[in-house]
């Protein structure tokens, strides 16, 4: 008898914008697998239901995105070790009878910086803007990559210090008077807030405050070139943008539901940049 059909999914709600199924459509095409991978949009107030009912429908597990990620966290039956240090579950599968959650987002951040700035966990002082679930992951790939210094700024300063409170030692928590500082001797600023992103254009830093070898990254990749980005690079700094971590985070995943490790290729990236223009 044939093997079934190895099905994944991605759920959020909304989920429509969502460019996982591109990017596992094109490697299960390329790695001529028998498997589908569809986005499904699932209410919060379904969502417990919707885990429930998974291996009943056929799933070997997918990717959980906003607002269900906490929710994901509390539901599964175990948990990987960057789950549990981020508290949220962005990939789920199962090991024997067993729904299994993941944290993938921060091997992604990290394999990004790998691509495109290697060498940059030896770089110095880390500042990360931003104190939402998006920097969890990020503090958390920095604290695994042994960076010591990791100073976290918030508009909201108490959520910075829980943040601080929640990682320990070698990160301090910081309000934004405290930027200018911060920057002068750091070797890696990262953009997790909103502001930059589409419709909600801003500067979140002045990366004109930093050395020369500081590296700059933003998570967010629509548009590709954040205001934050285009400034350090007018200011000769090196820049890599947010969507190597999109692309990486969707590595482990596929190799769980699908038994192949896929490649975050120029030709998968070119397909996904293609997909953010909007189309006339
Ligand atoms: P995510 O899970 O994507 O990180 P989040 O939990 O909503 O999203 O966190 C968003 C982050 O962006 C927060 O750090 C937020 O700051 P506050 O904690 O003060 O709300 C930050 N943010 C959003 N809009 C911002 C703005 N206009 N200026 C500065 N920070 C902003």
């Amino acid at each position: 008898m044939a093997e079934a059909t190895k099905k994944a999914f991605v759920t959020g709600h909304p989920i429509k914008h969502s460019r996982s199924p591109r990017i596992h459509g094109h490697w299960l095409a390329e790695h001529g697998i028998d498997g589908s991978y569809e986005a499904i949009d699932v209410a919060p107030e379904a969502f417990a239901d919707f885990l429930a009912g998974l291996r009943a429908n056929g799933y070997a597990g997918g990717n959980v995105t906003i607002p269900h990620k906490e929710a994901a966290f509390a539901g599964v039956a175990s948990r990987d070790h960057a789950a549990n240090e981020i508290g949220a579950v962005n990939t789920l599968w199962f090991e024997g009878g067993t729904l299994w959650g993941g944290n993938t987002d921060a091997h992604g951040f990290a394999a990004n910086l790998d691509d495109y700035a290697p060498g940059w966990a030896g770089n110095g002082p880390a500042v990360v803007l931003g104190a939402g679930g998006a920097s969890r992951a990020v503090i958390h790939a920095l604290k695994q990559r042994g960076v010591r210094d990791i100073r976290i700024v918030n508009r909201t300063l108490a959520r910075a210090v829980e943040l601080r409170d929640r990682f320990g030692a070698g990160v301090s928590a910081h309000g934004p008077a405290a930027t200018a500082e911060l920057l002068r001797d750091a070797g890696l600023l990262v953009n997790t807030t909103a502001l930059g992103m589409q419709g909600n254009e801003g500067l979140p830093a002045d990366p004109a405050l930093l050395p020369g070898h500081a590296v700059v990254n933003d998570i967010v990749y629509v548009p590709l070139e954040t205001p934050l980005l285009a400034a350090a690079r007018a200011h000769g700094l090196k820049t890599v943008d947010g969507l190597g971590m999109l692309l990486n985070q969707a590595v482990l995943g596929f190799e769980r539901w699908f038994g192949v490790r896929p490649k975050v290729s120029a030709e998968l990236r070119a397909l996904i940049v293609a997909d953010l223009v909007p189309k006339p």
